[in-house]
């Protein structure tokens, strides 16, 4: 009799421990998460509260279906979480300005990752490499390379203002169907997509070098802006969206030797060092072409359809403009202006094309609105944009 009386309560109070710590979990202390423990798989969030001090060790625990959310935890110095291997939504981390390590050795399949604010946070403790996850969104911390990181496909894939980041290499990663930026990272830093064969929308800022040797067709922009490599290689490369190359002081030669599609417009303008702009096989863009710098030579020799305006300037060209004026009836459906030898080269909305020229205001308003058509205005807007923020920086 006494021993039911005392193993019923006691039966009631695991059971409701049990149904309480499975599920959502406030970790205030190590005991909050001491008393999870026994929960292999775990259904629901794990919610570090900003109190939190110290390391946190999240033992036992195999899966989290929820997700894992520490925001404002200041004084978090390190997680551990040696036998997860799985966060079914989010692994979401802010202002975690302490913390010094991850170490989720087993982890491997992620919802999604956003982490901003970490800056003592150096490296990935991620043995076994997260090689699932959706967005991906990595901002303002002190990681020096991404390795624990190598997913296969992700969504969007944001790597910005990390410092100290300087190699990227994602060997694994094959497809990105939203868009990937890197932007504000070390000015050195060196990025290898060596399987990265389609994408969506790939945008670059402050990196010294890229490597893209697979990728075949992007759906929507690729852009470039005031990058520190000399040559852009992208031998497999036959179609993107909207392409822009903007600012980049040591870019010399912009290899796309299959290229044959712009779906959208295609911007070169202000890259003082690119003599030769070679795209024998560019066949079709819907936008428009507006080149300015101080480039020599231009191939575009298998142009067939420019659905926007054509604008080519240079200071220092040797290329031909009656050869476009004669093209110009059957391939270029929008307005046109070439110029092969001018002290001023303007992008088509009066931006200076090199970065010793001033730009003219007065062609701003005529060829700028002359050359724009629906494709290329957005790009015209995007770029100035873009332009003006890198004033602004
Ligand atoms: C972090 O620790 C300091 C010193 O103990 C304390 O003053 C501060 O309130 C703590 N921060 C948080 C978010 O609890
Ligand atoms: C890339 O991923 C998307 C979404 O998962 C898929 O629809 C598409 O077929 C993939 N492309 C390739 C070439 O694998
Ligand atoms: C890329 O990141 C930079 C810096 O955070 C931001 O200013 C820019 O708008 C982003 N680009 C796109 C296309 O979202
Ligand atoms: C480039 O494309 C060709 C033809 O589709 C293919 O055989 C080759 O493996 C690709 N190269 C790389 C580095 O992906
Ligand atoms: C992606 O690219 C398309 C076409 O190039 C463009 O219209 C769109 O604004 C881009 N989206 C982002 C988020 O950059
Ligand atoms: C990033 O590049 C822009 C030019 O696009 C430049 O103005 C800015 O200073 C660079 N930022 C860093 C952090 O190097
Ligand atoms: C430009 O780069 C490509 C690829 O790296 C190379 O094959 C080509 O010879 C280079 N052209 C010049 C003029 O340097
Ligand atoms: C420019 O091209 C036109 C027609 O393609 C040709 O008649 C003319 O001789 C060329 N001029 C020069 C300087 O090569």
């Amino acid at each position: 009799m006494s021993f039911a009386k005392y193993i019923l309560p006691a039966l009631a109070a695991s059971q409701m421990a049990f149904a309480a710590t499975c599920g959502d979990t406030t970790i205030d202390a190590q005991s909050d998460a001491d008393g999870i423990a026994s929960c292999s798989k775990l259904k629901g969030d794990i919610t570090i509260s900003k109190s939190f001090s110290g390391s946190l060790s999240l033992a036992g625990i195999e899966t989290v279906t929820g997700s894992i959310i520490c925001s404002g935890g200041e004084n978090v110095t390190d997680i551990t979480a040696a036998s997860l291997t799985s966060i079914g939504d989010a692994f979401n981390l802010e202002g975690l300005t302490r913390l010094t390590q991850l170490a989720f050795s087993e982890l491997t399949s992620v919802g999604s990752i956003k982490w901003n604010a970490l800056p003592k946070l150096q490296s990935l403790n991620f043995d076994a490499g997260v090689n699932h996850a959706g967005d991906v969104s990595i901002q303002n911390t002190g990681l020096t390379s991404l390795d624990g990181i190598s997913l296969k496909t992700v969504n969007l894939f944001e790597i910005e203002n990390n410092r100290d980041l300087q190699k990227i290499n994602i060997n694994n990663l094959q497809n990105a169907t939203d868009l990937i930026n890197f932007s504000g990272n070390y000015d050195a830093l060196e990025i290898e997509l060596p399987n990265l064969g389609t994408g969506t929308n790939m945008t670059f800022r402050n990196i010294s070098s890229i490597s893209v040797p697979s990728l075949e067709k992007l759906t929507g922009q690729l852009g470039f802006w005031g990058t520190e490599f000399m040559t852009f290689s992208a031998p497999n490369l036959t179609s993107t969206g909207d392409l822009v190359f903007m600012d980049n002081s040591k870019l010399s030669n912009i290899s796309m030797p299959v290229l044959t599609k712009v779906n959208g417009g295609f911007n070169i303008a202000r890259n003082d060092k690119l003599s030769t702009i070679d795209l024998p096989k560019l066949e079709t863009v819907t936008g428009a072409i507006d080149f300015s710098g101080m480039f020599n030579n231009v191939d575009l020799d298998g142009l067939t359809d420019v659905e926007g305006g054509f604008n080519l300037q240079s200071t220092e060209g040797t290329f031909n403009c009656t050869h476009f004026q004669n093209i110009r009836k059957t391939v270029i459906k929008g307005t046109f202006h070439c110029d092969a030898k001018t002290n001023n080269p303007t992008t088509s909305n009066g931006k200076s094309g090199t970065t010793s020229s001033t730009g003219s205001s007065t062609s701003a308003t005529s060829s700028g609105a002359a050359v724009a058509n629906g494709a290329s205005m957005a790009v015209g807007g995007v770029a100035a944009f873009f332009y003006t923020l890198a004033q602004l920086l």
